[in-house]
């Protein structure tokens, strides 16, 4: 550990990729908006629960039973710390698409409530709405017409009627790396009494997200991406006053006070979202990469990111590269999404594999409409986190270039 900037202890980037095993491998590993590699401490923490405290939680009264429970309900409160909220708004999911379906499903939507969410969302928040449309009769409008897909609060304003019901949209886009104006969309929507929800998947872990800036009822969350935690964790925040109009997904043991034949009782939130056996150890590996983001910092993060994307924006020097999204540094997170004229994405990403093991992720990223929008079939899309090296980056520049150079048209 390093001491940095008033006398706090953070964590510097050697020491962040020494406990990432993956990176071993030697792969320049710029796909960190599907998913993360998973650092040693969170690793461990997991495989401390299978070797001394290998219990279900909830349930049993023995030592490992009570362990068990206490580290996966510590979780909470290390997520709660991470975005501002308390423990009791937190609920465990396997991903952020679990998570917006939860409030999709579990609100008491209507014919004739109206929901606003946009163009530019990944599909996980864009068919939950769709399947309400199609089967509660609720009217979906969905806005958003820039070119670097940013979007403007006056076109929510204009959407927003005595029906609207509830706001969704994402906080960075998955797709282009566009940071949206949430904190604006977030204040409108509590204006007018509206629902709003925040699809985090893209900044949680990458930038400072607060949910009382933010003005969000919820905050859909993977554990796996920018937080570095395990995949198949995921969480939902859920402001207190709004977590009981919330049915569950699933019913079941574990969320029960009292059963009937006919009736039972059950407990309160955010327990009773716990239906079954959970994730144990995903979601205390899960609450220990918390800690592990906190500790490097995420300001610094945030910092760190944008100086890796100012310089891979270098691709953009060769006139066969077209990089889309906002101009505006600080209007673009941690993704480059671009193409080479002349050559299909895949064929772009399959070479910056072959020739320099550099892994980025291509077509349309979940986000047909984005890519319809762009008037593209797909993008190749290079996305960065903390521990990418400025070396890695320039590698990345060099062969783009050398592609674009020696095959494009
Ligand atoms: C903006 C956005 N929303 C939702 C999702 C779905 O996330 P998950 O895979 O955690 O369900 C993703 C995944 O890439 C995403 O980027």
């Amino acid at each position: 550990m390093e001491k940095g900037r008033g006398e706090t202890l953070t964590k510097s980037v050697e020491e962040v990729r020494a406990e990432i095993p993956f990176l071993r491998t030697g792969i320049i590993y710029l796909d960190n908006a599907a998913t993360t590699p998973t650092p040693e401490p969170v690793i461990e923490a997991m495989l401390d629960y299978y070797h001394e405290y290998s219990a279900n939680v909830g349930r049993g009264l023995h030592r490992a039973a009570k362990r068990a429970t206490a580290e996966f309900e510590s979780a909470r409160e290390k997520i709660a710390r991470v975005i501002g909220a308390k423990s009791n708004e937190i609920i465990f999911t396997k991903n952020t698409t679990e998570a917006i379906n939860l409030v999709a499903r579990g609100l008491d939507f209507r014919r004739g409530d109206k929901i606003i969410t946009t163009v530019f969302e990944h599909h996980s928040n864009l068919l939950p709405w769709q399947q309400l449309e199609r089967e509660r009769g609720v009217k979906l409008e969905i806005v958003g017409s820039s070119k670097e897909c940013l979007l403007d609060p006056a076109e929510f304003e204009a959407a927003i009627d005595k029906n609207t019901r509830l706001i969704a949209t994402h906080h960075v886009s998955n797709a282009i790396g566009s940071i949206q104006p949430v904190e604006e969309i977030g204040k409108l929507a509590q204006e007018n009494d509206i629902i709003y929800l925040v699809d985090a998947a893209q900044s949680i872990g990458h930038m400072p997200v607060d949910v009382g800036r933010l003005h969000c009822d919820f905050l859909a969350a993977p554990g796996h991406k920018g937080l570095l935690g395990p995949q198949g964790t995921g969480f939902l925040f859920a402001r207190e006053e709004r977590i009981r109009e919330l049915a569950p997904l699933l019913t079941g043991g574990g969320i029960v006070d009292d059963v009937e034949l006919h009736a039972s009782k059950l407990v309160e939130p955010p327990q009773l979202f716990d239906a079954g056996t959970p994730n144990i150890p995903g979601v205390i590996g899960l609450g220990r990469a918390c800690e592990y983001v906190m500790d490097i910092g995420i300001e610094k993060i945030a910092e760190r990111e944008r100086k890796l994307i100012e310089l891979m924006l270098a691709i953009e020097e060769n006139s066969r590269v077209k990089v889309y999204g906002p101009r505006d540094l600080e209007r673009r997170g941690g993704v480059v999404s671009f193409n080479v004229s002349g050559l299909g994405p895949h064929d772009v990403a399959s070479m910056l594999d072959e020739l320099a093991k550099i892994a980025v992720r291509s077509g349309h990223h979940c986000a047909q409409p984005t890519m319809r929008h762009l008037r593209v079939n797909g993008t190749v899309r290079a996305s960065v986190h903390f521990f990418n090296l400025e070396q890695e980056i320039e590698k990345f520049v060099e062969v783009v270039e050398q592609i674009a150079r020696e095959l494009g048209t």
